[in-house]
């Protein structure tokens, strides 16, 4: 019986509230043992050509004349819809991308948080009155883009697709998603319970397949209005080449090469799980992974020698099994990882965690790399695997200077006592984010995410998103 989530027929793209059957296929496999699950649609640009029509029907219909009350009351059941499937949910998300089952459960209640915070949120972004000539009334109005195209990644499907068509759908947009091709399940499966819980025909519609296919007619389509993306810094600068042709605005989320800066007078025990965590989650797979540990060095062996302890102490195996760490998604994302491995032959490896299965999916050790040179191919670019190096640095004015000195500039966080001293790096660090004596702890719906540099540029999360899924409008009148 083939992995179908909430009985959707298999290869199907959601289209204008109904399932379409796909003309060709795509197979899935499971990453924990690369066995078959199922196979989806392998969706082309016809396909994408009837989204879009389907997303602009609902623009000029039932969706687009709704008010943003009753948007945003929607919005709040698909969360609490969401909610009720929580475990079915991280079921499918831990088969479909090897997520381990806790981190796929935390994805599925993110993306209910998320719907629950852009519905709350749909009816408070308001314009404002600007003081003007003598006889005018002049007002702004916020309005939806229209249509807005959301390409997004493998790596956290569930929440990615919270923050961008949560947010989208909030403002009064029509949306059209691609998903990865290596995870497209939970995608799915949340616009069928988008429809169930009453989201009108083609305010959301799921198209299926391959980036070079489905991905490019999408980010080309001269019917959408809007494209928010995240993934590799590559597609990226392809997806803004291709929105420049149609001239709309792009959010690009893509990744980085994120610091943590540990500093001699950091509550150590505190920072220790945060240091290890935000490099192993998700088996590094993470945008904001924080791939790179930055230690003072009077407390560097002591710092080293804790990760050490941690790192060895790592299991990792299926993901329905629940260890610190899965399967990474695929055997092309395990060859990269395992590239940059070999680039790091020059250096030490303060320690390693264990693989604990025999089975046949993309398992790579955790690795942490000892006193790495902040200019090594490790310390620079994102390797989106279990992989950090540490750093050693002496003071304020290197350690900002090193932390500074990638392409990079997503998130960061500071580890010390002193307030000064954390004021002071909150602004000199290049970066969308700075989090003092934490690392995204929380989670993070209602903090503003994105970078600077080939981190991207763009807004989402929070109240910002609304800004950026929007276009404002100013209207002068004059009255005498
Ligand atoms: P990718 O950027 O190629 O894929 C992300 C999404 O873009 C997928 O939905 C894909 O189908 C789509 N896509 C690919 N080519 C496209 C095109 N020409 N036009 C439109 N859409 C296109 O990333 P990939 O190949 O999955 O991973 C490669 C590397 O990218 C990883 O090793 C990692 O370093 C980075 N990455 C970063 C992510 C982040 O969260 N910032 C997420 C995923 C990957
Ligand atoms: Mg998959």
């Amino acid at each position: 019986m083939p992995l179908t989530p909430f009985n959707i027929p298999q290869a199907h793209h959601l289209i204008g509230g109904a399932w379409v059957q796909a003309a060709d296929t795509l197979p899935v496999t499971d990453p924990s043992d690369n066995s078959p699950l199922t196979t989806i649609g392998r969706g082309t640009a016809a396909d994408i050509d009837r989204a879009v029509a389907a997303a602009q029907t609902a623009r000029d219909g039932a969706w687009g004349a709704m008010t943003a009350l009753d948007r945003g009351r929607i919005l709040t059941r698909i969360g609490q819809a969401v909610l009720t499937h929580v475990d079915t949910l991280a079921q499918l998300e831990s088969r479909d991308v090897g997520k381990p089952l806790t981190q796929a459960r935390a994805d599925a209640v993110a993306l209910a948080r998320y719907l629950e915070f852009y519905g709350g949120a749909a009816d408070k972004i308001t314009g404002e009155t600007i003081p003007y000539l003598d006889g005018y009334t002049v007002y702004t109005l916020r309005e939806p883009h229209g249509v807005t195209g959301h390409i997004i990644p493998w790596n956290y499907p569930m929440q990615i697709i919270g923050r961008s068509v949560g947010a989208a759908l909030a403002m009064g947009n029509a949306c059209v998603l691609k998903p990865a091709e290596d995870a497209c399940l939970t995608a799915l499966a949340f616009a069928q319970i988008a429809t169930d819980a009453g989201l009108p025909d083609g305010a959301l519609n799921v198209v299926t397949g391959l980036g070079a296919e489905a991905g490019a007619a999408l980010a080309a389509h001269p019917g959408i209005q809007h494209m928010s993306f995240t993934g590799s810094v590559a597609t990226g600068e392809a997806i803004q080449a291709a929105a420049a042709k149609n001239v709309i605005p792009v959010t690009l989320e893509l990744g980085g090469k994120s610091p943590q800066l540990v500093f001699d007078d950091a509550d150590l025990d505190r920072a220790l799980p945060f240091l290890v965590n935000a490099g192993i989650q998700n088996a590094g797979q993470t945008c904001s992974a924080s791939s790179r540990i930055l230690v003072q060095r009077g407390i560097y062996a002591r710092v080293r020698d804790r990760m050490a302890d941690a790192y060895r102490r790592l299991r990792t195996g299926p993901a329905l099994e629940d260890f610190n760490v899965g399967p990474l998604i695929s055997a092309k994302q395990k060859s990269i990882v395992e590239g940059f491995l070999d680039q790091g032959a020059d250096l030490t490896i303060a320690a390693q965690g264990q693989i604990v299965t025999d089975a046949a999916g993309h398992y790579v050790a955790p690795t942490l790399f000892d006193d790495v040179p902040p200019d090594h191919a490790l310390a620079q670019r994102e390797i989106f695997g279990p992989v950090q190096v540490l750093i050693p640095f002496d003071d304020e004015a290197q350690a900002v200077e090193i932390a500074n000195g990638t392409d990079f500039g997503l998130v960061a966080s500071v580890w010390s006592e002193n307030g000064a001293r954390q004021m002071r790096l909150a602004r000199a660090l290049k970066s969308g984010q700075v989090f003092i004596n934490n690392y995204g702890a929380g989670g993070g719906v209602e903090l503003p995410f994105g970078g600077v540099g080939k981190s991207g540029h763009g807004r989402e999360k929070g109240f910002e998103a609304l800004y950026g899924f929007s276009t404002l409008k100013t209207v002068a009148a004059y009255h005498g």
